[in-house]
């Protein structure tokens, strides 16, 4: 029963071989379920608790609660080989195990801040329902000084003296559609704790991950992968390298969008800026793609919580407001060159390719294509759209549009296609086929995923961000339409 030993007998557990844990994940969203599968796949013993009872039964009769690559197959495997197992009985998780890991979402309040009350009440049950030591690991994104209210939290409300806990931040850097891989191959395993101790079991849970010593459930071989870089420091520092990493992310694509509105005001190449600019390797070409925006779960929530935390101590953090305004003005501008191109909205046929936030993930979560659709829906288009994973949970936010099985199906008779994620499949398409089905043959591409020669050898007039010149110049050959 060594979940329920003092730090100092466990500790002797440790030194004597490494012992794989019994660790609770509590939380099975998109973070959750991958460090539960991932934890197990390296192999602890893992259990995933949610308060959504339907989220369990469904994991537990083998479904997924969303899509994402790979980790369907890594989930069923685990369960199989009985390091996985899902409930929906925090108390029981937290009784039987030595680490906690926190994965609960903690989305905006109406003020922007974030929302902890889950987290707090996770808090509440550990201290009611741990015997012995625990070491309670934060990994949903809170914002700095979270991890010193859950230490303050444990000392007020511990109900037996036999309780005794650390506590440390350990925040995530997973990619919707690479989540799987960003957990077996992260650029850094970063932790913020108090303690040796803590730190310590920190190591030997990632060890394998750390040493890259684990059968890659991702590449088929991936040996000789350099060791992974464990950064220790303290909680505070901890809890601000997530916010500050994804700020820093929203930035650059913030600024990139910037500078797309200059060169379709003076007539230059935005796609050809971020290329050059991208080859400084102290800048990099990573998330320099103009477009209409970004979503998702997280830039747009942590950029929100992050502008609060620095006004809450005081600090001008103008320049992330500035990045949220940009993001947000992508939407008027994109549909701003829908009615140039279209002049009158009302009444006309518009396909839309792509729903998700992002490609490989049917997360539509803050998605700008669902912010697109329903501005034009507000100017009386007629909307059909298609996406290769993301319709089901699209029609749950916009029932009123038409779902179509294919991207033939959105485009057929549409004065305008509008481009909005860029799923791969969309660059395979019969574009002689398109062109034929369409009442006009427009494409306007929300995220750059053409170039704009091919489109118009294939007799499209195309609309991409951050070229200087407009649809009309490339209008097709009257000879040939
Ligand atoms: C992000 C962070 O990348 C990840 O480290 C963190 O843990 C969670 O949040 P994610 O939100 O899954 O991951 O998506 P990401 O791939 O980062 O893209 C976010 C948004 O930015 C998407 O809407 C994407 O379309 C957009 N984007 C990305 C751009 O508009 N331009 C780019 O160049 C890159």
């Amino acid at each position: 029963m060594w979940y329920s030993l003092q730090w100092a007998e466990f500790k002797a557990i440790l030194e004597e071989d490494c012992i794989l844990m019994n660790i609770a994940v509590i939380g099975t969203g998109y973070v959750g379920l991958i460090t539960a599968a991932g934890l197990a796949e390296i192999g602890h013993r893992v259990i995933g608790v949610d308060d959504d009872a339907r989220k369990i039964e469904l994991l537990n009769r083998g479904g997924m609660p969303f899509y994402e690559p790979i980790l369907g197959d890594l989930v069923k495997r685990n369960q199989q080989a009985k390091r996985l197992e899902f409930n929906s009985q925090i108390e029981d998780a937290v009784a039987k195990c030595q680490v906690i890991f926190i994965c609960v979402g903690t989305p905006p309040l109406e003020s922007g801040e974030a929302d902890l009350s889950s987290v707090e009440l996770v808090a509440r049950r550990i201290s009611e329902h741990a015997r012995g030591y625990r070491l309670v690991i934060e990994k949903s994104t809170v914002p700095v000084q979270t991890g010193r209210r859950l230490q303050k939290h444990f000392c007020i409300y511990r109900s037996n003296s036999q309780f005794q806990c650390d506590v440390a931040s350990n925040p995530e850097f997973l990619r919707e559609g690479s989540g799987v891989e960003d957990f077996f191959h992260p650029d850094r395993i970063v932790v913020g704790v108090d303690s040796e101790r803590a730190a310590g079991l920190l190591e030997e849970i990632y060890r394998p991950v750390l040493e890259q010593s684990f059968a890659c459930p991702v590449h088929e071989n991936c040996h000789n992968s350099p060791r992974v870089p464990f950064v220790v420091t303290d909680i505070n520092s901890a809890e601000l390298i997530k916010h500050a990493s994804n700020s820093f992310l929203a930035m650059k694509i913030s600024f990139i969008n910037m500078i797309a509105d200059l060169c379709e005001a003076v007539g230059a190449d935005a796609g050809k800026v971020a290329e050059a600019v991208g080859m400084d390797k102290r800048i990099g070409g990573s998330f320099l793609r103009p477009g209409v925006g970004f979503g998702g779960s997280c830039f747009p929530k942590d950029l929100q919580a992050f502008v609060r935390v620095g006004q809450n101590a005081g600090c001008d953090f103008t320049l992330l407001r500035e990045v949220e305004r940009i993001n947000q003005s992508r939407i008027d501008l994109f549909v701003k060159k829908v009615k140039e191109e279209l002049w009158v909205v009302r009444g006309k046929r518009i396909g839309v390719w792509g729903l998700a936030f992002k490609p490989r993930t049917d997360d539509v979560r803050s998605s700008p294509s669902l912010a697109v659709i329903r501005r034009l829906l507000a100017e009386g288009a007629l909307v059909r759209a298609h996406d290769p994973q993301a319709m089901e949970k699209a029609k749950a936010e916009l029932p009123e549009i038409e779902y179509c099985a294919d991207a033939y199906a959105a485009a057929e008779g549409a004065e305008a296609v509008l481009v909005l994620t860029e799923w791969e499949e969309f660059l395979r398409l019969d574009w002689a086929k398109v062109r034929q089905i369409m009442a006009r043959p427009l494409i306007l591409d929300g995220r750059n995923m053409f170039s704009r020669a091919t489109m118009a050898g294939h007799g499209f007039e195309y609309v991409d961000i951050g070229s200087g010149s407009p649809a009309r110049e490339r209008l097709p050959d009257p000879k040939t339409v």
